[in-house]
């Protein structure tokens, strides 16, 4: 029998990524195609030119499909946005015969129940993510399935976004022919590829540094407690050596990948750089350190507002894994010693792992989120084949739809 293929769109500020993959017999994500194309009509995550933004995706999703001899129907979705924000809810409900074990159902109501939040009209709820249950007074339940009790709480991390915006996303991917199987934010899907589950464990934060947008999850004891979205990323670092350096854009974003450095005591202070500038100068010699120093600024704001948001999720004790930065930002040489200095946390960068086919084109922090859709996806699958609680389940009429996995492609 074939195995299983989905797909994923990972919709971004600076790239739009489409990834097809099929689920291995021995469970592993094998990628079978990978279409990478420039970002146009988003900024900071958001939809600003709706017939840009479909050319991309589909320019993306044409690339997919050659590269993978598939025809993608429809796929996973992840997108981003400061208009992401979250909060805490709780679910209860009675469980009407005590004497009976309390059953998938009582879930069921449970997380209906954790859905009813009281946000403006102009916001939508896109993921609840039951976090543990109580029962009878008992707290810190894992699985409430099978046990006994008349009353069940479930304690849930609900992500809102936008209605408009998500409005517009699903416009975009609908008009560039694809279906969406469920739209994931961004901070959840890069979580799911870039960090380890014993990290998450242990408390971690995520931190995903794109190009016009940072992402942050923050778990503590396995579960999400805090999600967050900063209108700021690695452009802003760009922009600055614009302004600072007196360059065109292009030699600024070269500057920056190839001789950037988050901490300028690393940089050797008599290095330098011939740079295309403005003017009539057309190349001028720059001190490496300098723009170490102007990198070092912005990097530094960024993880202070991240830092900020981290304490709104949970206390620095519970964070004994500290901050996994993932996301094209994060490969800011030295970002990890200025992250730990500044969060006060230990830091590594995380990149897609645990991969199996093409992987080597998805090796690189720019494409956790675009890995973690289809971990999402896959999960969502295995919800579904599994008599189980549903352990997460995006809402609303459209974040009900399931991935039926064998319709989302068809051979070329
Ligand atoms: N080696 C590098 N050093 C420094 N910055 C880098 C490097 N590689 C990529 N970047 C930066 O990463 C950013 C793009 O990251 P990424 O691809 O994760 O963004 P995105 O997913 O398209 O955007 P977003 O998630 O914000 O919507 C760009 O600003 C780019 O300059
Ligand atoms: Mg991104």
């Amino acid at each position: 029998m074939a195995q299983p293929t989905f797909a994923a769109i990972d919709i971004g500020s600076t790239k739009i990524c489409t990834v097809v993959a099929e689920l291995t017999s021995a469970n592993e994500v094998r990628i079978l195609g990978v279409g990478v194309g420039p970002s146009q009509g988003i900024t900071r995550g958001m939809v600003d030119n709706i017939h840009a933004a479909m050319e991309a995706i589909s320019s993306s999703v044409q690339r997919a499909e050659r590269a993978a001899g598939v025809r993608i129907l429809s796929a996973h979705v992840g997108f981003t946005g400061p208009h992401v924000s979250s909060m805490s809810s709780r679910g209860i409900v009675a469980i009407s015969d005590p004497r009976q074990p309390i059953a998938e159902s009582d879930m069921d109501r449970a997380l209906e129940s954790a859905r009813i939040v009281n946000i403006p009209n102009n916001r939508e709820v896109v993921h609840v993510v039951p976090r543990y249950y109580v029962v009878d007074g008992q707290d810190h339940v894992t699985n409430a399935i099978g046990m006994f009790g008349s009353r069940l709480d479930m304690e849930t991390h609900v992500v809102t976004a936008g209605s408009s915006a998500v409005q517009n996303i699903l416009r975009c991917v609908e008009g560039a022919g694809v279906q969406v199987d469920s739209l994931i934010v961004g901070p959840l899907a890069a979580a799911e590829a870039a960090a380890e589950r014993e990290e998450l464990q242990h408390g971690a934060v995520l931190v995903d540094i794109g190009g016009g947008a940072t992402d942050i999850a923050v778990f503590v004891r396995g579960t999400l407690v805090h999600t967050a979205v900063l209108p700021v990323g690695g452009e802003q670092m760009t922009g600055d050596l614009v302004v600072a350096l007196r360059v065109p854009q292009p030699a600024a974003e070269q500057a920056k990948i190839a001789h950037g450095h988050a901490l300028a005591s690393l940089v050797d202070e008599g290095e330098t750089v011939e740079i295309d500038a403005f003017g009539a100068e057309g190349r001028k010699e720059i001190p490496k350190r300098f723009v170490a120093q102007v990198l070092q600024a912005r990097c530094e704001e960024l993880l202070e507002m991240v830092r900020a948001e981290v304490r709104r999720g949970a206390q620095t004790e519970l964070l004994a894994a500290g901050a996994v930065l993932t996301g094209g930002g994060a490969s800011v040489r030295g970002l990890d010693l200025l992250a730990e200095e500044v969060l006060e946390l230990p830091a590594r960068i995380g990149r897609p792992r645990h991969l199996a086919g093409l992987s080597d084109l998805l090796n690189d922090p720019a494409y956790s989120t675009s890995v973690g859709l289809l971990r999402w996806a896959l999960r969502e699958q295995e919800i579904m084949l599994r008599p189980a609680p549903r352990a997460r389940r995006g809402v609303g009429a459209l974040f009900r739809k399931v991935a039926q996995l064998m319709r989302v492609v068809l051979p070329q």
